[in-house]
């Protein structure tokens, strides 16, 4: 019997990246049914009509379908590639100006942004994996919401043996531009990483003949011959943010040249330089609903009017590159190495061995097997452990309602100066997010 793969946030722009990886491999991963869900219907019947035909039309026989039932769509399934955002890109750009209004970086996944999507978004990933184990119970979930750091920490401690992995395509995407910089081929590199998601380093960059190629890397970040790096995603080449983003990444190795950042380290190490840049008339969350949410559902409809999707084509994205990766790594038991999140358990032996970390891991089909880290150094260690508090306090203060514990969460948030403007923000977002945050007491 095939595979059915459901797509949980089917109508996310997101999808599209994923769809085409899945079209063009369906056979290797044994794909005859798919199906994309969300809550959203007049999203997911755009999505969904448009993959039908596109499917159809290019020759795959993979069964497309689409629903808002969830029960219907988890029927049987075997994997779930999840990607959810309540409240949708909207809310995003309200929680980054009341974030930028107020001083503080507004970013989606860092910083207050982070806690008030994560707010929306845990209650929201508990329910669905509620579902899946009354429903399909052996299915793997191979989840890219965000924030993935504070989400995954929120997964594990409710559903320890669940089979699910929470990932990120930064980590690779920083890969490839490495591999890049050096004329590699990526998977001729061994990457050494850790940290938690969105919060990371990278210590060594093994090439074929066991060489570290850091140390080449680092001389030019310093000496001044480089100060940024080309990106490998060809989405994102042309995006201002993310050419911005990349050099401010070289510039952060450049300061603190021992271990190579994660980008998202610069909200916190040079949040100033962020707002900086920052407009809060205009914010990243106005950018993408102008540019490619606008893009994605005008193709939809223009498709789906004209009865054919022949002159339209979709482009295969990093993240499902990686996320197909994996799942073909568990399917065919492969062992490949992958960044994921999970728990400590030791691998970082001077860190809390409960806590979520992202760390490369051998993925296979029993799920992920996390390689050890050894210790970390201070400076990191502290960074990561406040940041850990600060995750762990906002899960606690998602399932128990607690303002208190909100408060204390947010004031764990590096990015947050001192009490008056912490609670000052933590108020006006609760505010704003009346509709989707639990209730606060
Ligand atoms: C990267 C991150 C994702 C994030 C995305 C933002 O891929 O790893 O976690 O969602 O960037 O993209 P956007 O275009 O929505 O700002
Ligand atoms: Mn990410």
């Amino acid at each position: 019997m095939g595979n059915k793969f459901v797509m949980i946030g089917g109508g996310s722009t997101q999808s599209p990246g994923i769809l085409e990886v899945l079209r063009k491999r369906a056979s290797e991963l044994n794909l005859t049914e798919l199906v994309l869900y969300d809550i959203d219907g007049e999203r997911v019947s755009l999505l969904g009509k448009y993959t039908e035909m596109y499917y159809e039309e290019t020759g795959s026989s993979v069964k497309v379908s689409y629903t808002t039932d969830i029960d219907e769509a988890l029927q049987g399934a075997d994997f779930l590639f999840m990607q959810i955002r309540p409240g949708l890109n909207k809310q995003r750009g309200i929680d980054e100006k009341i974030c930028i209004r107020n001083g503080l970086v507004g970013q989606e996944t860092c910083g207050l942004g982070g806690f008030s999507f994560a707010m929306r978004v845990i209650p929201a990933v508990l329910e669905i994996i509620k579902k899946v184990k009354e429903i399909c119970p052996n299915a793997w979930i191979l989840n890219y919401t965000n924030p993935e750091a504070v989400l995954s920490e929120a997964i594990y401690r409710e559903f320890p043996e669940a089979k699910v992995l929470c990932i990120c395509d930064m980590p690779i995407s920083i890969e490839g531009a490495i591999a890049d910089y050096f004329n590699k081929d990526l998977r001729d590199l061994t990457f050494k990483y850790f940290g938690m998601n969105h919060f990371g380093w990278w210590t060594n960059v093994i090439d074929e003949q066991g060489h570290d190629l850091l140390p080449q890397l680092r001389e030019d970040v310093v000496s001044g011959k480089i100060d940024t790096l080309l990106q490998s995603n060809e989405e994102t080449k042309e995006d201002q943010y993310w050419i911005d983003t990349y050099r401010q990444m070289i510039r952060l190795f450049k300061r603190f040249p021992e271990y190579f950042p994660n980008c998202y380290l610069q909200y916190y190490l040079t949040p100033d330089e962020m707002l900086a840049h920052d407009d809060p008339n205009f914010t990243r969350g106005d950018y993408v609903m102008q540019g490619r949410e606008k893009r994605i559902y005008d193709e939809c409809r223009r498709v789906i009017q004209a009865g054919t999707a022949k002159d339209s084509s979709l482009h295969a994205g990093v993240h499902g590159n990686y996320i197909v990766d994996i799942a073909y790594a568990i399917i065919h038991n492969t062992r490949e190495r992958f960044t994921v999140n999970m728990k400590n358990n030791g691998a970082i032996s001077n860190f809390d061995s409960e806590a979520v970390i992202e760390v490369p891991a051998y993925v296979g089909s029993m799920g992920a097997e996390t390689i050890n880290v050894g210790t970390i150094p201070t400076f990191q260690k502290g960074l990561m452990e406040m940041q850990k508090a600060y995750e762990k306090m906002t899960v606690d203060a998602a399932l128990t309602g607690s303002y208190q514990t909100a408060l204390e969460a947010v004031m764990l948030n590096k990015t947050v100066p001192n009490y008056s403007i912490g609670k000052k923000v933590l108020d006006e977002l609760y505010e704003a997010n009346k509709e989707y945050w639990p209730l606060l007491k």
